[in-house]
């Protein structure tokens, strides 16, 4: 495929701002601290720390790597980097798990995101009332289809108003003005948060002092999951931003600064939000809802000034990652089908998008590992803990076994370092996801 069509990053620093941008979203603002809290705080952030480092980071790297040396989508790195079996390759299992896993994620994402968009609405109309009937509201919005749908068709049409732009155009420029707003709004308030709350220091406690006897298997289930989700892993994300690519990047300095940017952001909210909740004695297991029924108590008292802001952040953080779920659907129908943008953006966007509306329906439930999940949940729960780890495990294996050379053969880390890495996704990644996801599915 030509690359004029394909499009490409218009810089390095600007490729680095859309990675850590599509790192960087609900994932961290509004899902780390509700999992941590409906998890047990301090020893599942001990475990999901464990999983950036040991799953996380090595997949990323190796994703990368997939990417800009194919210069393809998901599915066709696969393809091309094999030499040997080319389109028959069984690898490339591994990138239409990542297009399906897109299009599940982007449905339940743009709901969230959608609510996150209303809120930017009530901030500005003002937050009233107890802590009971602020959680009232949100949960008439979460119960209300009508109202969720409203929210996600405006948050689906900004996201594809955004790719069908292109690369470039599109993806790049937006990440480059919205990210450092975001690090700018983020740090107030975990500033804030920490210093100026009497809540600080036990938010500090319930993030930092693991109680081992709260970890459960889910919950390290859910820490693993959650590593693929926050570094948008196992999906091809990060081959398809890394096939945008011009020219070679160090992969393991880049990797890194994308991961520790990513981690220190999930951190910044968790004890932004967990200040609030323990100042207001609030609950710290409040699911999906956390971040949208504990801030509006302390907004109600600043007023817009501080909530305004965040939910735009919030917003923005949606954005730039939504975009990059949606453009890995894209590029593959571009790339291997031959569609121009406009038709695979509007196409995949608009079937995304009533697959959105099925999230929004919450009384329709089924029964799921020991649960009671409607499509919101499951969509999730399967994607998250299921569909991105065994994506990343085939990447890791792919790397690891059969790209052999290429991997190493013109970075400048150090040969040590490939090794080191080498083993790692050789052997301890696809070791630990099995095990994990056994352990998940009480087998093991
Ligand atoms: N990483 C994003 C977040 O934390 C979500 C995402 C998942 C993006 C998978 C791309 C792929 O919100």
């Amino acid at each position: 495929m030509a690359s004029g069509v394909r499009g490409s990053w218009g810089t390095r620093m600007g490729f680095l701002i859309a990675a850590v941008g599509s790192a960087v979203g609900l994932g961290n603002i509004w899902k780390f601290p509700y999992i941590t809290g409906v998890y047990g705080g301090g020893a599942f952030v001990l475990a999901y720390l464990f999983c950036i480092l040991l799953v996380g980071l090595p997949i990323l790297m190796a994703e990368l790597t997939l990417g800009a040396r194919s210069k393809r989508n998901s599915v066709g790195a696969f393809i091309t980097l094999d030499e040997k079996r080319g389109k028959k390759s069984p690898w490339q299992l591994g990138g239409w798990l990542g297009v399906i896993s897109g299009f599940f994620i982007m449905a339940f994402y743009s709901v969230t995101a959608g609510w996150s968009t209303a809120y930017i609405a009530k901030a500005i109309s003002g937050f009233s009332g107890t802590a009971a009937e602020i959680k009232a509201e949100f949960d008439k919005i979460q119960n209300t289809p009508s109202i969720s749908i409203l929210w996600h068709t405006l948050f689906m049409g900004l996201t594809i108003a955004i790719v069908i732009r292109g690369v470039k155009q599109g993806i790049e420029k937006w990440s480059r003005i919205l990210m450092p707003i975001l690090g700018i709004i983020l740090t107030g308030l975990c500033v804030y948060g920490l210093f100026f709350t009497s809540g600080g220091m036990k938010a500090l406690a319930f993030l930092f002092k693991p109680d081992f006897s709260k970890l459960t298997s889910e919950g390290v289930l859910s820490a693993m999951g959650h590593s693929f989700f926050t570094l948008s892993l196992g999906m091809g994300t990060m081959i398809t931003y890394g096939s945008y690519l011009k020219q070679e990047v160090n992969y393991f300095q880049t990797s890194l600064t994308i991961a520790f940017f990513d981690t220190a952001i999930a951190l910044a909210a968790g004890l932004a939000i967990f200040s609030l909740v323990f100042t207001y004695n609030l609950e710290v297991s409040g699911g999906p809802g956390l971040i949208f029924t504990t801030l509006p108590v302390l907004f109600k008292q600043t007023g817009m000034l501080v909530a305004l802001p965040f939910f735009l952040l919030l917003t923005f953080a949606a954005l730039t990652s939504a975009i990059s779920i949606l453009e890995v659907v894209v590029a593959y129908f571009i790339d291997e089908k031959g569609w121009s943008r406009v038709k695979a953006t509007l196409g995949v966007g608009g079937l995304i998008y009533l697959a959105g509306i099925l999230c929004t329906i919450n009384d329709f439930t089924f029964h799921f590992q020991g649960k009671e999940r409607n499509f919101y949940d499951l969509f999730d729960f399967v994607t998250t803990n299921y569909m991105l780890p065994i994506g990343g495990l085939i990447v890791s294996l792919f790397v690891g076994w059969v790209l052999k050379d290429r991997f190493s053969e013109d970075s400048e880390v150090g040969i040590l370092l490939h090794k080191i890495m080498r083993i790692i996704l050789k052997f301890v990644t696809p070791i630990l996801v099995i095990i994990i996801i056994l352990h998940g599915l009480k087998i093991l």
